[in-house]
């Protein structure tokens, strides 16, 4: 007797702690932690050093297409972003590369690149999908989605902590401003704009600890046993 493994999405604005439960989620299950943010981070590193400029869309899109954008465990169990081939896992964290990559996720034809490249990755199940997309675009017929919340003091903290945490220097206020463009660029956008998918269990993460979290997710996912299929 085999469990059949499925897609588990997770969807929500930055800094709402969901990569974190996405990836604890994941390791929990065994599944793949995909993380569909890493993949427009890392187009957009790669436009960025090629000097493509962000309004030749066209060439935008064709170097989505022709990336290869893979994830593994690299040593001490941490996830690796490899861009064609190389480890981009750092460098897809800057500030810089937060506020192109959420330029380059306006573009239909980089949006079609990645999606398509995101259904290949899951399509044999066994994956935890986190973005802002993958619940209503990506994989519509998953059978378990969350959609993350938390107050914008509380994210604009997260995210500052980290970019100190990894050695980037930057100011809170700035923080501050930059998840709010990115919320309204992310939520406004025409094509896949940021909102909870239909039946979305939401969960509001502002006062929880990782592992309060963690236990939320498993509780929906030994509810929802019935869709844990046994082949
Ligand atoms: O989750 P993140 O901050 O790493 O995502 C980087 C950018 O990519 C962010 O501006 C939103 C965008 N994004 C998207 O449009 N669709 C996704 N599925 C994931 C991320």
């Amino acid at each position: 007797m085999r469990r059949r493994r499925f897609v588990i999405t997770i969807d929500g604005p930055s800094g709402t702690g969901k990569s974190t439960a996405a990836r604890n989620l994941a390791k929990r299950l065994g599944y793949l932690y995909l993380d569909t943010g890493a993949m427009y981070r890392a187009v957009a590193l790669k436009a960025v050093r090629r000097k493509v400029r962000l309004t030749d869309r066209r060439s935008l899109a064709q170097l989505a297409d022709r990336s290869a954008i893979t994830f593994r465990l690299g040593s001490g169990g941490r996830a690796q972003v490899l861009l064609d081939g190389k480890d981009v896992t750092r460098a897809i964290r800057s500030p810089e590369i937060s506020d192109v990559a959420s330029q380059v996720a306006t573009i239909p034809g980089v949006r079609r690149a990645l999606v398509r490249q995101q259904r290949a990755i899951g399509r044999a199940g066994g994956v935890v999908a986190e973005g802002r997309d993958t619940g209503t675009v990506v994989f519509p017929d998953a059978p378990l989605k969350f959609f993350m919340s938390a107050g914008l003091a509380q994210r604009a903290k997260r995210r500052f902590e980290e970019l100190k945490a990894s050695g980037h220097r930057v100011a809170f206020a700035q923080v501050l401003k930059e998840i709010r463009e990115r919320d309204r660029r992310d939520q406004q956008r025409s094509i896949s704009p940021l909102r909870p998918a239909r039946g979305a269990v939401r969960i509001d993460n502002t006062r929880l600890q990782p592992d309060q979290v963690l236990a939320k997710l498993i509780d929906y996912v030994a509810r929802g046993k019935s869709c844990v299929c046994i082949d």
